[in-house]
């Protein structure tokens, strides 16, 4: 069997109407889509509904999903409970653009799972971050920061920079270039972004030295969910809060993946050692578009002063914010997530053994609800391990499971699967049912 070129022939064969659509799309869409990340070669799958954790896309193939909008469906896809909410508020008005009770609400729903004192409320994780800076900038009255190597915070310009470096581009793990990732963005923005390698807390310390009192903030996916799942290494969270006060700058938790998904409380609670700041995004909307970024009240007052400015025809509209109450006060509640947990578990149990069964160069791992393949032996430790992976035979594994009836999880192998509450035993069978079969055809290719 050739591949990728065999799977990709089958993948063609079955979603020709998308293969239309997205012919016309793309005389009216750059690429065909209104998000790059949607896009992939040879074209993406049109979806037509989604329902439960199931998928259906146009040319009426039906998938069993584990992507779950990027993790946004923790809920799964059109939970009833959420339907009848946000049916109701429609009927009462689906903005105000003024205060309303259900803010306070979910404000307080966020500040007692993620031990935070205050919230503003936003439309996305991109627009969390990008408030997140400009706050923290005020606070310390500094302009630089720190980000880590292959973290992804959302498309605003200072924070696009070594979200996906190439290797010749990246230099020394102490000392990592900043790397632009978009065109368009001014030097002059990037260059204060400075870069530092995940789960080496001297490289970060070494950007503190070479500039002394001018880092407002250090903002870090406490779990690195951008470049496969990468986990602090014990201490390493601590280390960098510390590095972080005895400097006078604030540590920031882009919790827009790891949010409820490792925990309630997401890795507030999980690791147990609290930022000052932090955003949110993804599943707290039960699918609708809702962010926030929150923290300590001694900073987040700050969002108030008279020359700062946060702000949003949108923020806090009454759709968005019944869909996330729903999900954190009824939906996702404590008793639902040992569940999740063990499917995420029996999933990647399940791969483990087949991997250790065919001798794949692969493993599997999770945390939480969270979980995914990597396709090297061993564990990854920072961005650099993830560069290993070959893409060809991750793409193999992706369209190989598409075209078994299985979103494995959204395209991209820096990208996990997300276990919802709409998932079955029966899911997760199916899932490892159709692994059975990928595997076995993988390992004879990444033999060769
Ligand atoms: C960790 C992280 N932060 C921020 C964002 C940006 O969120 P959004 O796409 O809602 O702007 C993403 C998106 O995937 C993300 O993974």
């Amino acid at each position: 069997m050739i591949w990728p070129e065999q799977i990709l022939a089958t993948y063609k064969q079955r979603t020709s109407k998308s293969y239309e659509l997205h012919q016309r799309a793309s005389d009216l869409l750059p690429l065909g889509v209104t998000s790059n990340f949607r896009y992939y070669e040879p074209y993406p799958v049109f979806i037509q509904r989604a329902g439960g954790s199931r998928m259906r896309d146009v040319d009426g193939n039906e998938y069993i999903d584990f992507s779950m909008n990027f993790g946004c469906q923790l809920v799964g896809h059109a939970n009833p409970q959420i339907l009848e909410a946000i049916r109701a508020q429609a009927e009462d008005g689906t903005l105000y653009c003024a205060p309303n009770e259900i803010e306070t609400k979910v404000a307080a729903e966020i500040c007692k799972r993620f031990r935070v004192e205050m919230v503003r409320f936003t439309n996305s994780g991109t627009e969390s971050t990008s408030h997140v800076l400009r706050l923290a900038r005020h606070y310390t009255k500094r302009e630089k920061i720190i980000k880590f190597e292959g973290a992804f915070h959302g498309v605003q310009d200072a924070l696009l920079v070594s979200t996906k470096p190439k290797l010749a581009q990246i230099g020394e793990e102490m000392h990592p270039n900043q790397i632009p990732s978009s065109f368009g963005i001014p030097p002059a923005v990037w260059q204060n972004t400075l870069i530092a390698s995940f789960n080496n807390i001297e490289s970060v310390k070494v950007r503190f030295r070479e500039n002394p009192q001018q880092i407002a903030a250090v903002i870090i996916e406490p779990v690195m969910c951008n470049a496969g799942i990468i986990t602090p290494e014990p201490g390493f969270l601590q280390a960098l809060k510390d590095v972080c006060e005895e400097n006078g700058a604030l540590l920031i938790y882009d919790e827009v993946k790891t949010g409820l998904k490792i925990a309630p409380g997401g890795a507030c609670e999980y690791y147990g050692v609290q930022p000052h700041l932090i955003c949110l995004a993804k599943a707290i909307g039960g699918g609708l578009p809702l962010g926030a970024f929150a923290g300590t009240r001694e900073v987040m007052q700050h969002v108030g002063d008279a020359g700062f400015y946060h702000a949003g025809t949108y923020n806090g509209n009454p759709l968005s914010l019944t869909a996330g109450l729903i999900t954190l006060r009824d939906i996702l509640t404590p008793e639902v997530y040992p569940r999740l947990y063990a499917m995420s578990k029996k999933l990647t149990d399940g791969y483990n053994a087949i991997i250790a069964a065919t001798k794949l160069p692969a493993h599997a791992v999770h945390i939480g609800a969270l979980g995914m393949i990597h396709l090297l032996p061993r564990p990854l430790r920072n961005y650099r391990d993830w560069l290993q992976i070959n893409r060809e035979q991750w793409k193999a594994y992706w369209f190989s499971m598409l075209n078994r009836g299985i979103i494995a999880h959204p395209p991209g192998h820096e990208e996990q699967w997300t276990i919802s509450v709409a998932h079955t035993e029966k899911d997760i069978e199916a899932h490892l049912a159709a692994f059975e079969e990928v595997a076995a055809e993988m390992a004879k290719f990444m033999k060769q």
